[in-house]
């Protein structure tokens, strides 16, 4: 080699280490720092899929502490009333868990406490890979105001299959067949269905509504088509107050959290449940129990072919302390690369529809079930997780179920339900 040529050549090499140590690698891009306060009720068994995207986030920004402020109580019973004094103080938290539907826009949104994301959905392309339908959930005509992380399904009834051949027992369609097999499960010393606290017996309570009334009348409370007054409507109260007679409500259901009742269903103490499916990533990821096997899934009786959805988001609270950096949570809320993080772990689906949901190494059976039903059933929002009503309606609608559970009284339930609606003008009309 010429000394020229190796001259030229030292340079070459000298020129790619130095540029190369320059290459803009993820991490050396990052200038992102200080710490990231996010706010949500996914404490206890519920942590581990939002610790699965905050190890992602670290990963993407080292140099921003995340803190993982967490208030436990499901259905975020607890975290609201805790971010409503921290909002109503001025001291927001960086990002926090909030339903999708009126639950932020009748409250923050109405508030004007809160960025308008529509610029991160533009920017992200999110416009082509949420459903129109859960981004309108999101929407008023001023903006974007939450990113979805997942798609819950509230009308799941659980079971343990090898407990029910045991009592002979098949899972049931209706709530009739439900009401059908109760004394035999009562006979054999088994809680037919188990409740929770207070905000899981609403949680059932619109499982049976759904169950009686069908999609089109579970959707018509809420546009004010549905006769609140007649036979169907009280049929629903009817049929609700038999079910809790067959539960263990009254007994030792109070102060009992949804993962506690869940654990009767894997100890064959009690045979069904009505809950979200959140309870199968409880059951996957804390119990670790098979799909089909350690558990079985139905949708709740007489829901066949109707999925009641609820979808998780965060938002960007107006003064989060760290904007920068909560832009980047919500950006990696939205990504792929966190749905699929986040969603096997947590017993929900993508609310992308790029998610990666045929893919058994990453969700399991019941998962892709829930994916298959998501696409082809007919899609109704829950009241109990904020996609249904406004945030009066589903804040109050739990002293309705309490009218009910200490008059027995069909009438008097739904003329309460009626009183609610034209306080909260939550049922259109
Ligand atoms: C729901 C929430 C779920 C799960 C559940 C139980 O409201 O959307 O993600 O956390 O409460 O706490």
């Amino acid at each position: 080699m010429s000394k020229r040529l190796l001259s030229l050549c030292s340079l070459v090499i000298v020129f790619a280490v130095v540029v190369g140590s320059f290459a803009p690698t993820a991490r050396a891009q990052d200038d992102l720092s200080g710490s990231l306060e996010i706010f949500s009720w996914w404490a206890g068994s519920e942590g581990p899929a939002l610790e699965a995207l905050i190890a992602l986030y670290n990963e993407q920004h080292p140099n921003v502490e995340v803190i993982n402020a967490t208030v436990a109580g499901g259905s975020g019973v607890n975290a609201r009333a805790v971010l409503k004094t921290r909002m109503e103080g001025g001291e927001p938290p960086d990002s926090f868990q909030v339903h999708a539907g009126q639950e932020l826009i009748g409250t923050w949104v109405a508030a004007d406490r809160m960025e308008d994301l529509t610029f991160l959905f533009e920017e992200q392309g999110w416009f082509e890979v949420f459903p129109e339908g859960l981004i309108d959930l999101l929407s008023t005509d001023e903006g974007i105001w939450s990113v979805p992380v997942n798609i819950h399904r509230s009308n799941v009834l659980w079971y343990n299959p090898a407990k029910l051949e045991e009592w002979g027992v098949e899972v049931p369609a209706t709530w009739d067949d439900f009401l059908a097999v109760c004394p035999t499960l009562q006979d054999a010393g088994v809680t037919p269905l188990v409740v929770g606290e207070a905000w899981t017996v609403n949680h059932l309570w619109e499982s049976v509504a759904l169950g009686v009334l069908g999609a089109e009348g579970w959707n018509g409370i809420w546009t004010g088509e549905t006769d609140l007054e007649g036979e169907e409507f009280l049929a629903v109260w009817d049929t609700f107050g038999k079910v809790l007679e067959c539960s263990n409500f009254g007994e030792d259901n109070e102060g009992l959290p949804w993962d506690k009742a869940t654990d009767r269903i894997a100890d064959g103490t009690a045979a069904f449940n009505v809950m979200g499916d959140w309870a199968a990533g409880y059951m996957t990821t804390t119990l670790e129990l098979v799909p089909g096997e350690g558990f079985g899934y139905a949708p709740a009786p007489g829901t066949d072919g109707v999925f009641m959805m609820l979808s998780d988001s965060f938002g960007l609270p107006v003064d989060a302390p760290n904007r920068d950096a909560a832009i980047a949570w919500l950006t990696l809320l939205g990504s792929k690369e966190g749905q699929d993080a986040f969603n096997p772990l947590k017993g929900s689906i993508p609310a992308r529809i790029d998610g990666d949901v045929t893919n058994p190494e990453l969700y399991n059976t019941y998962l892709q079930s829930a994916a298959a039903d998501w696409a082809v059933d007919t899609i109704v929002g829950s009241l109990v997780h904020g996609a249904a009503a406004n945030e009066n309606f589903a804040g109050n609608f739990g002293s309705v179920v309490d009218l009910f559970t200490t008059s027995g009284a069909p009438e008097a339930a739904a003329a309460e339900f009626i009183a609610l609606c034209e306080s909260s003008g939550a049922c259109g009309g």
